[in-house]
């Protein structure tokens, strides 16, 4: 990857640490922008610890115009990846105000200053909710899209947002990367998923039960039209995801030089192409810790889909991404973390 700034919003967040953590192995500056909503700033120094080069880190809201625009004076950015945002489902059904603020007027603010900076080159975190409850798998990027809660919503949204700045002006280049189910940790257990409370999610609740904090994993359903019955998602590494996002980067700057200005939205899968059923991650969670996993079925979880798993085909072809990590590693990677943690306080 040639040296680049990077601006990382978000970036003490569970996927932003690990991105950050890839672009400063591969020689880039990288700035950190969070206000630690949903993280800790002991991130930023375990970052350094395991990365070839320091972050910058600025505590910061991207709904805080004034903030926005003293980074972008700062700093010279090549580009920006933009993570910040809230994510739980659940908690977005409950209270949909926050959540359009922080991920909509937040989004709205931090491409305002881009476009005020004359930064404009953009990898947006979208995420395989936006191909809603009617498509047939494999999801292909071309297939019509929709929501079914104020979070997908406001995905959905933020790329159709950015379709329209770049249909209004081509000198923007913007990648809307949608992550399937992102897990793991970084390899050297040093940082990974740190979630406030229960976990809503699979891993993480796995993660919480083998470490004896919750007493059992509730499968949710076993009667899916699926092969064991219970569901099947598209689990991708998240340092398999920090380095698509390296290759996006990549990809963004090789297409804006051979147009001479932007390239428009692409929206690009980041998934294994997959699909893994909820027993097989307890089987494999339950290798990874060397413990039986106790286990009930209850009822399925409103709004769940039977299986949802990527076609893997575009990112390969336009960015020449393959995963490299499979679940067992995905499994291993969080038990490390999850015992690292747990030993520091964290
Ligand atoms: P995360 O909660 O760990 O990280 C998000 C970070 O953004 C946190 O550090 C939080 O403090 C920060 N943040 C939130 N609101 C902010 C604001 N207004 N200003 C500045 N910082 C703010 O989440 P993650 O799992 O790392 O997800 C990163 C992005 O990827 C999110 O946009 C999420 O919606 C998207 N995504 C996540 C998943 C997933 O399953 N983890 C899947 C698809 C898409
Ligand atoms: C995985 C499978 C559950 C918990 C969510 C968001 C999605 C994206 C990724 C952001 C399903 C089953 C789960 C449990 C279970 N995030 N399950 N017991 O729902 O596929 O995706 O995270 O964009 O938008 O919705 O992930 O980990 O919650 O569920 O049986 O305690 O595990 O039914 O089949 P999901 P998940």
């Amino acid at each position: 990857m040639s040296k680049k700034k990077v601006l990382v919003t978000g970036g003490t967040g569970f996927i932003g640490s690990h991105t950050a953590a890839v672009l400063l192995d591969q020689g880039c500056d990288a700035v950190i922008f969070d206000n630690l909503s949903n993280s800790k700033i002991g991130v930023v120094d375990r970052i350094r610890r395991i990365a070839a080069r320091r972050p910058d880190f600025a505590m910061g809201d991207i709904r805080d115009k004034a903030a926005l625009s003293a980074l972008f004076r700062a700093h010279d950015f090549d580009a920006v990846i933009h993570f910040a945002g809230l994510k739980a489902v659940g908690e977005s059904v409950a209270k949909p105000l926050p959540y359009y603020e922080n991920n909509i007027t937040g989004s709205l603010a931090l491409y305002e200053a881009m476009g005020n900076a004359g930064v404009r080159t953009l990898i947006f975190s979208s995420s395989a909710t936006v191909y809603g409850p009617v498509n047939h798998v494999p999801y292909l990027e071309g297939m019509p899209l929709s929501a079914t809660n104020p979070y997908g919503w406001t995905k959905l949204m933020n790329e159709q947002i950015l379709r329209d700045l770049c249909a209004a002006d081509p000198s923007w280049s913007v990648a809307l990367l949608r992550y399937f189910n992102p897990g793991g940790a970084h390899r050297s257990g040093l940082i990974g998923e740190d979630p406030n409370g229960i976990p809503n999610n699979l891993l993480p609740y796995a993660a919480k039960v083998a470490a004896g904090e919750l007493e059992r994993i509730h499968i949710f359903g076993d009667d899916y039209d699926t092969p064991d019955g219970t569901g099947v998602r598209d689990y991708i590494h998240v340092m398999d995801l920090a380095r698509g996002h390296a290759l996006a980067l990549d990809w963004l700057a090789a297409k804006r030089r051979g147009a001479g200005a932007g390239s428009g939205a692409t929206a690009i899968n980041l998934g294994t192409g997959k699909g893994t059923s909820v027993r097989e991650i307890i089987a494999a969670f339950e290798a990874a810790c060397g413990k039986t996993l106790p286990a009930v079925v209850g009822p399925r979880r409103p709004g769940d889909l039977a299986a949802t798993y990527a076609d893997a085909g575009l990112a390969r072809e336009l960015l020449g991404f393959e995963t490299e990590y499979g679940i067992e590693d995905i499994c291993a990677d969080i038990w490390k973390w999850q015992q690292y943690a747990a030993e520091n306080g964290i």
